[in-house]
C-alpha cells in the first residue's frame, strides 16, 4: 500500500507544540505528512520544526508556490486531514466555510475523512458558539474529538486539553482503516468497559496476574467516547496507557473489586463490555506480611474460584442492555478458536462475543488484533486484522445497531 497522504493542520494555540510529537508518530508509522500551520501556529512552533520532521515545505498562505495550486491540490489529494490542535477560531472558520489561509482552503477541497482534535480553554469549549460549530462540523461528517480534561495553560483545569498525541494518532489510523467515517451514533448512550488484567494478592508484594495490557479495552473506551457515548472505563492493571480523553476511569486491582465496580457502573448502562482478563482463581487468603522462605518445602497454594463477572452481568441484564464478552482462545485437539468461541457464547449468554485467537504473538501486548464477532442471534462476522481501535469500532457498530 502507498503511504497514506495526511495533511496535518496546526492552529494557533499553545498545544501546537504537541503537534510536533503527533507529526513524528504519523511519519514513523509510514504516513506521508504535509503540515499546514496557520500563521498564528507559527508564533508557537517554527516552520523549521515542521519542515525537518515532515521533510516537506511548510506554507501558511495561498500565495506560496502558486504554479502548483496547492490550495486546491493538497486537499484533493489527501487521504486524511487531521487538525491538531483545532482552536475555537479554526473551527469557527471551518464551520462557516472560510478559505482565508492554506489550511482552511484545503479543508474545503478535501473529500477524505477529516479529524479535529480541539484544544482551548474550558469556557471557549463550552461557549454556545463553539458548541454550535462543533455540532455543525459533526453533522457534516467531520470527526471532532472530545478534548481531554485536566490542567490547561496556567492554573485552570477542565475539558479543553488536547487529547494525547498517541490517542489522536490512533483515531487518525482508525479513520484511514475504516472506509466509512466514524459515526457519532452513541450520543445519549452510557456504556461501561472493563480493561486490563486483575491481580490477585498472595502477600503485600506478590500477586497472581496475567499478560493483558489493557490496550483493547482502552481502545473500546476511546472509540466509544469519540462516538459521543458517556463512558466509564473500569481499569485493572494495564501497561502504561494514558487515560482516554473524556472517559471516566475507575481503577481496580482484584477480580472482586472489578466485580463491585462493574455492578455499580453497569446499572442503567446501555451497554457493558467485559474486555478485561479476569483471574479465574485467587489465593484463598492473602498473607498480611511478605511470605518468607524458611528452607522447607513451600505449602501448596490454595485457590478459590472468582465470580464470573460476565455471567453475573448477563444475569442482571436490564431490558435493552447489550452485554459483550471477549474470549481469548488458542484452540486445542477438540477444536479451533471459533469452535470454542461458539461454545463460550452459548455458555455465557451474552449478546455479542469477540473471539480472538491468541498465542504466537497474537492479541496480547501487541497493537493489532483480529478475530470473529459472534452474536447470540447466530450472526458471525470475521474481524480482519487491524488496529485495536478498528476492532473496537466494529464492536460498537454491532452494539449501536442492537441499541437502535
Ligand atoms: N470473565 C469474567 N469473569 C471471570 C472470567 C472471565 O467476567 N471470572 C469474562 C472475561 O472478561 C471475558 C469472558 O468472561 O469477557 C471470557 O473470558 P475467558 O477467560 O475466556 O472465559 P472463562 O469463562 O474463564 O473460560 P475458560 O474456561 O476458557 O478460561
Amino acid at each position: 500500500m502507498n503511504s497514506p497522504s495526511v495533511l496535518l493542520g496546526v492552529a494557533g494555540g499553545i498545544a501546537a507544540y504537541k503537534s510536533a510529537e503527533l507529526l513524528r508518530r504519523l511519519t514513523e508509522t509510514g504516513h506521508s505528512v504535509r503540515v499546514l500551520p496557520t500563521a498564528s501556529a507559527l508564533e508557537f512552533v517554527g516552520a523549521a520544526t515542521f519542515e525537518a520532521l515532515s521533510g516537506k515545505p511548510v506554507h501558511t498562505g495561498v500565495f506560496a508556490d502558486v504554479p502548483s495550486v496547492p490550495h486546491v491540490k493538497l486537499g484533493q489529494e489527501a487521504d486524511l486531514v487531521v487538525v491538531a490542535p483545532a482552536t475555537a477560531d479554526l473551527m469557527a472558520r471551518a464551520a462557516s466555510g472560510r478559505a482565508d489561509d492554506l489550511l482552511t482552503a484545503s479543508l474545503l477541497t478535501a473529500r477524505c475523512p477529516v479529524l479535529f482534535a480541539p484544544a482551548m480553554h474550558t469556557e471557549m469549549w463550552e461557549h454556545p458558539a463553539t458548541r454550535a460549530n462543533v455540532a455543525l462540523l459533526r453533522s457534516r461528517g467531520v470527526v471532532v474529538m472530545e478534548p481531554a480534561s485536566g490542567r490547561l495553560t496556567g492554573k485552570d483545569t477542565g475539558p479543553g486539553r488536547l487529547p494525547d498525541p498517541a490517542e489522536i494518532a490512533e483515531v487518525a489510523r482508525l479513520l484511514l482503516e475504516r472506509a466509512d467515517a466514524l459515526p457519532q451514533d452513541l450520543a445519549g448512550r452510557r456504556v461501561v468497559v472493563s480493561a486490563g488484567g486483575t491481580r490477585e494478592a498472595l502477600d503485600p508484594v506478590r500477586f497472581l496476574g496475567n499478560r493483558s495490557s489493557g490496550r483493547q479495552g482502552y481502545a473500546l473506551a476511546r472509540v466509544a467516547a469519540q462516538r459521543c457515548a458517556a463512558v466509564t472505563l473500569v481499569a485493572a492493571h494495564t501497561a502504561d496507557l494514558g487515560d482516554p480523553a473524556a472517559v471516566d476511569v475507575v481503577r481496580v486491582g482484584s477480580a472482586l473489586e472489578m466485580r463491585d465496580a462493574m455492578r455499580a457502573a453497569g446499572k442503567g448502562a446501555d451497554a457493558v463490555v467485559m474486555a478485561a482478563a479476569v483471574a479465574d482463581f485467587r489465593p484463598v487468603a492473602a498473607a498480611g506480611h511478605k511470605i518468607k522462605k524458611d528452607g522447607s518445602e513451600p505449602a501448596p497454594l490454595a485457590l478459590a474460584l472468582n465470580p464470573d463477572i460476565l455471567a453475573e452481568l448477563v444475569a442482571a441484564r436490564e431490558p435493552g442492555q447489550v452485554v459483550v464478552g471477549f474470549a481469548a482462545e488458542t484452540g486445542d485437539s477438540s477444536g479451533g478458536p471459533l469452535h470454542h468461541g461458539r461454545a463460550k457464547l452459548a455458555r455465557k449468554g451474552c449478546d455479542l462475543l469477540v473471539v480472538n485467537a491468541v498465542g504466537d504473538g497474537q492479541a496480547f501486548e501487541v497493537a493489532d488484533n483480529a478475530g470473529w464477532l459472534l452474536g447470540a442471534d447466530g450472526s458471525e462476522t470475521e474481524l480482519a486484522i487491524g488496529s485495536k481501535a478498528l476492532l473496537a469500532s466494529r464492536v460498537w457498530d454491532a452494539v449501536a445497531s442492537r441499541l437502535a
